[in-house]
């Protein structure tokens, strides 16, 4: 089996000797909490070992609601925000053609993303682009109550209904939501949807190989049985019997928690290809949402390179040196490009005639890794043989256990996230919603 590797030695000039490895002990510990289920947040360790517990029925019927969908919509609207939508978002759009946009063939169906804002403009346009499309609904909410995916989805469906009549509606609207609580629950089953549960133990972030993310992945067209088994498979990697040396998300919770306790506040995740720009976005989250608490925890920046050279590149190579780097590497594109002859030579590029592009961005890449360590930016990487589905299911459980083991080991609870409640009482206290009376009285009394 070939696995991601990871490679820390651009991190080590920037860290005492051995500062990686004192952290091993740590690392493993965590590690065996979380297999043990003796850490904090044990109640939500359903993605642990949900790779090798997915049973074949269970993807049959993915596969199968997957199918219903893809014969009688052209497009697919995915409604769901947080973990309820990036991780699906960041795999389509990794394996899919970055112009699928414009230049879907019809052969599958066009998948976008709603619920994940509250933009006026944003929903009209979605919704004047969906007039007279043969359109379907994944609603996507674990709570079934978050307000930005379900504004959507009441407009979502009354439109679906209107314009393809209420029985297919009912057969290309789908639910993927709680077992029993929530306003999305609720309504599925008032209508008859197809539905698929969210299990209890599994929070929104590490959600995406659950229907989550596996429905509109396979509605997209991929394959999410190799993706099950490339996750699978860093299950393996990764478990308690692995030392840490060897041990990909132990060795990169240890490095990213040597690297932060040296003053790397930032941790700028960067990208060589643009199809990976919504996997930064999950990573983000991921990260984010699990460590960003007590008044700890390393900040989740992301980049995409080189675009961002000409923008972010500044601060990176010369800005505050708090930050490190982790960059994805992909070592094969799927295809090939070579620089052309040209007779004139006015941009002087023909010395690069008959050499692919990939030469020249992993020119730039390695280029790129070595400015930025002279810039004194400590940098790993994490190299992906090739963007498909197999290594981008190995690519997610990595990152996931990665991070549950770097949040214990920094001392938080990396499976709860208490402070994005902040924001949504006030918006209700603001709105008048009822049953906030009293918050809506105090917030006026602070504008
Ligand atoms: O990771 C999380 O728990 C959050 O980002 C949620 O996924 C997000 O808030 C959406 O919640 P819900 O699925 O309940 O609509």
């Amino acid at each position: 089996m070939k696995t991601l590797s990871l490679e820390l030695g651009k991190t080590l000039p920037f860290l005492e000797a051995n500062a990686i490895e004192n952290l091993y002990p740590q690392a493993q510990a965590a590690n065996e909490a979380l297999e043990a289920g003796t850490c904090a947040g044990n109640d939500f360790l359903g993605w642990l070992h949900l790779p090798s517990s997915i049973t074949e029925e269970h993807l049959n019927d993915i596969l199968a609601t997957a199918q219903v969908l893809r014969e009688n919509c052209d497009t697919i609207v995915v409604a769901g925000i947080g973990g309820s939508y990036l991780g699906a978002r960041a795999v389509i759009e990794a394996l899919g053609n970055s112009f699928e946009w414009l230049a879907n063939d019809g052969k599958n169906p066009v998948i976008l993303f709603a619920g994940n804002n509250i933009g006026e403009d944003y929903l009209y346009e979605l919704c004047e682009y969906l007039k007279g499309r043969r359109f379907g609904v994944i609603n996507i909410s674990k709570s079934g109550t978050t307000t930005e995916t379900a504004l959507a989805f009441r407009l979502l469906k009354k439109q679906c209904e209107e314009q393809r009549g209420l029985d297919v509606a009912r057969k290309v609207i789908v639910a993927v939501t709680d077992a029993k609580k929530g306003a999305a629950r609720v309504t599925a089953d008032k209508e008859g949807y197809k539905s698929f549960i969210i299990p209890d133990n599994v929070g929104g972030r590490f959600s995406v190989l659950t229907p989550v993310g596996l429905l509109p992945i396979a509605c997209a067209g991929f394959d999410i049985k190799a993706m099950i088994q490339g996750a699978v498979d860093m299950e393996k990697a990764t478990n308690t019997d692995v030392p840490v040396a060897n041990n990909l998300a132990a060795t990169y919770a240890a490095a990213r928690n040597a690297l932060y306790a040296a003053g790397k506040k930032i941790e700028i995740l960067a990208n060589f290809q643009p199809k990976l720009h919504s996997m930064n976005e999950w990573w983000k989250q991921l990260y984010g949402e699990s460590e960003g608490k007590n008044g700890k925890g390393i900040f989740p920046a992301a980049v995409d390179l080189t675009t961002d050279l000409h923008s972010m590149g500044q601060w990176i190579q010369d800005g505050e040196r708090t930050i490190f780097e982790t960059v994805i590497s992909v070592e094969n594109p799927r295809h090939t490009v070579l620089f052309p002859h040209d007779e004139e030579n006015l941009d002087g590029l023909n010395f690069l005639e008959g050499r692919r592009v990939d030469e020249v961005n992993r020119m730039a890449e390695l280029g790129t890794q070595l400015a930025h360590v002279d810039g004194g930016v400590p940098c790993m990487r994490i190299v992906l043989p090739e963007l498909n589905e197999y290594y981008l299911g190995q690519l997610i459980y990595f990152f996931e256990r990665g991070c549950g083991i770097s949040g214990l080991v920094l001392g938080v609870n990396p499976f709860d996230q208490p402070g994005v409640e902040a924001y949504k009482k006030n918006m209700f206290a603001l709105l008048g919603k009822p049953g906030y009376e009293a918050d809506t009285e105090a917030i006026k009394a602070r504008l």
